[in-house]
């Protein structure tokens, strides 16, 4: 296994010092109610990096009441969005000036690779918070010219505490995703991060504080999901929960909704996205595309293309250059700067994605490449193909959230729609075709709520996300989300000097 760069190493990295380990509320960094911490590790040796305060249900009701007054009497919602947006622009410059801190936090703490989340994670949330500064000073309702002696106007308010809840595959990036356009809207938050990655949410709290969020518009509730989650989803004082995560929790927070006040509910959820790859494809573009969208941050993706989809004038090449492009695909410290893939986040993670591959290879799928763990130690996948896969088998069926690709042929344009819609799933579908009418019928076909053609993983601020089908409800990102934030009131006056009364 690849050395740990821990200390002063060959690379003259050095691991930060954890600053924030408590619950921030109401502006201040704060012990649980109960004292309790639980640790967080570090998913190269399933070692402990540190222990965090853990929120349950009292600290829960501690941040709501903090938004809550934050809302409801605070200046947040009430001064302009211009001056809302500036604040929001102080905050994406402070993650600037701590790039290289928070970069490597996250990477410690989900294995994620450094190199990626310096380049992109870190560079891609301080945009996004500029995107939604932009768009606070310009959220306005409709004028309506109604029957003759009335006329009518809509104001777009905010939505008022919000709950969010994200996952641990992509830690930064999912908060951002989730606060920036409340934050734009004029809420205020109560959000959870993930229990596996709770660092780098805990450090922008601070800087969120630095900036000059007031007291209570943002809390960070470290926790875990089935206590401080569902604290959350069924909170009467919380008037809307913005989720990322599996399909079943999604459905558990729906519930409590229904069971408690029934605030609206937005949820990206899982995914088993296809990529379908035509006969008249650049071979190498496609090979190297189709290793990209599954073993990108080491599967651990929710828009991961893991069906694989390869006409047959193409299929037996493809399968012999992915199988020789696997090889180049480096795993190890996700501290090296040669290293693509790191570990799993952690052991839960590891074996479920370990169990599918055993599924796989009982159910009668090919295993060309990969199939094991990597290393001595920590929570290493090898890149793992399957060829030979049946739609029917449960590797083609569930989100795997792991390096596992499965290949499948296709002849025809039609079949290949057919099959890849074959999912419960909607989230996002890839194509690779030089034929623009090919290209243009699949995206019309397929139920997703993102279609890349000749790419994958194009995302931008401006590009709305979510799913279609058990993939999810409401968009993520784009002018789009604000939405999930902002509800209509209407306002109603009579015009009484009109010569119609
Ligand atoms: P999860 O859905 O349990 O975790 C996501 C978030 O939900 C975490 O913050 C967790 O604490 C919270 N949560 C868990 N139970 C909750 C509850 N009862 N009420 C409220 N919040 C709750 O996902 P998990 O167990 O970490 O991963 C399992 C599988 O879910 C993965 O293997 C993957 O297939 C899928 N997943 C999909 C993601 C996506 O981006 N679509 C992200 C994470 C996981
Ligand atoms: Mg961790």
């Amino acid at each position: 296994m690849a050395a740990q760069y821990n200390g002063d190493s060959e690379n003259g990295l050095k691991l930060p010092q954890v600053k924030f380990t408590k619950l921030f509320i109401n502006g201040e960094f704060v012990d649980s109610v109960s004292g309790k911490t639980f640790e967080t590790i570090d998913p190269r040796t399933g070692e402990t990096i540190t222990r965090v305060a853990e929120a349950v249900k009292e600290d829960i009701d501690l941040a709501v009441k903090a938004a809550r007054e934050a809302f409801d009497n605070g200046i947040w919602p009430r001064m302009s969005g211009y001056e809302r947006g500036r604040i929001m622009c102080k905050f994406a410059d402070l993650i600037e000036e701590n790039k290289e801190e928070l970069a490597l936090l996250e990477s410690w703490d989900s294995g994620k690779v450094l190199s990626f989340v310096r380049l992109r994670d870190v560079r891609s949330v301080a945009k996004t918070l500029r995107y939604y500064a932009g768009a606070a000073d310009k959220i306005h309702g409709e004028t309506m010219k109604m029957g003759g002696e009335l006329q009518g106007y809509t104001l777009k308010e905010p939505i008022g505490v919000v709950g969010q809840i994200i996952p641990w595959n992509y830690p930064l990036v999912m908060f951002f995703m989730k606060v920036s356009p409340a934050l734009a809207a004029g809420c205020t938050i109560v959000i959870k991060p993930a229990e596996q990655t709770p660092l780098t949410a805990l450090f922008v709290a601070d800087l969120s504080k630095q900036a000059g969020i007031p007291p209570g518009v943002l809390n960070v509730v470290p926790g875990f999901g089935q206590t401080a989650g569902a604290a959350i989803s069924s909170h009467m004082e919380i008037d809307k929960v913005a989720f990322t995560g599996s399909t079943e929790v999604g459905r558990l927070i729906l519930q409590a909704s229904g069971s408690s006040n029934l605030k609206p509910v937005s949820l990206e959820l899982g995914g088993k996205s296809p990529l379908i790859i035509c006969d008249d494809a650049d071979l190498d573009m496609a090979v190297d595309l189709a290793r990209l969208a599954v073993f990108t941050n080491k599967g651990e993706i929710c828009v991961a293309g893991s069906r694989v989809f390869v006409q047959e004038g193409i299929y037996d090449e493809f399968v012999k250059r992915s199988a020789e492009k696997a090889k180049s695909w480096v795993v190890g410290d996700p501290f090296d700067p040669n290293v693509l893939q790191g570990p799993q986040v952690d052991k839960k993670q590891f074996n479920k994605i370990l169990s599918y591959i055993e599924h796989g290879k009982r159910e009668g799928a090919t295993l060309l490449t990969g199939g094991k763990p990597w290393g001595e130690k920590g929570y290493y996948v090898e890149p793992t193909i399957f060829t030979d896969v049946e739609e029917d088998m449960l590797i083609a069926k569930d989100e795997i959230f792991g390096p596992v690709m499965s290949l499948m042929k296709f002849k025809t344009i039609e079949e290949a729609i057919q099959k890849a819609n074959n999912t419960r799933y909607g989230l996002a579908a890839g194509i690779v075709t030089n034929n623009l009418n090919i290209a243009n019928t699949v995206s019309r076909s397929i139920r997703a709520g993102v279609i890349w053609i000749n790419c994958y993983f194009a995302f931008d601020d401006d590009i709305p996300f979510g799913g279609y089908k058990m993939s999810g409800i409401g968009r993520d990102l784009g002018l789009q989300a604000l939405e999930n934030y902002l509800q209509i009131k209407s306002v109603v006056t009579p015009i009484y000097d009109s010569p119609w009364l």
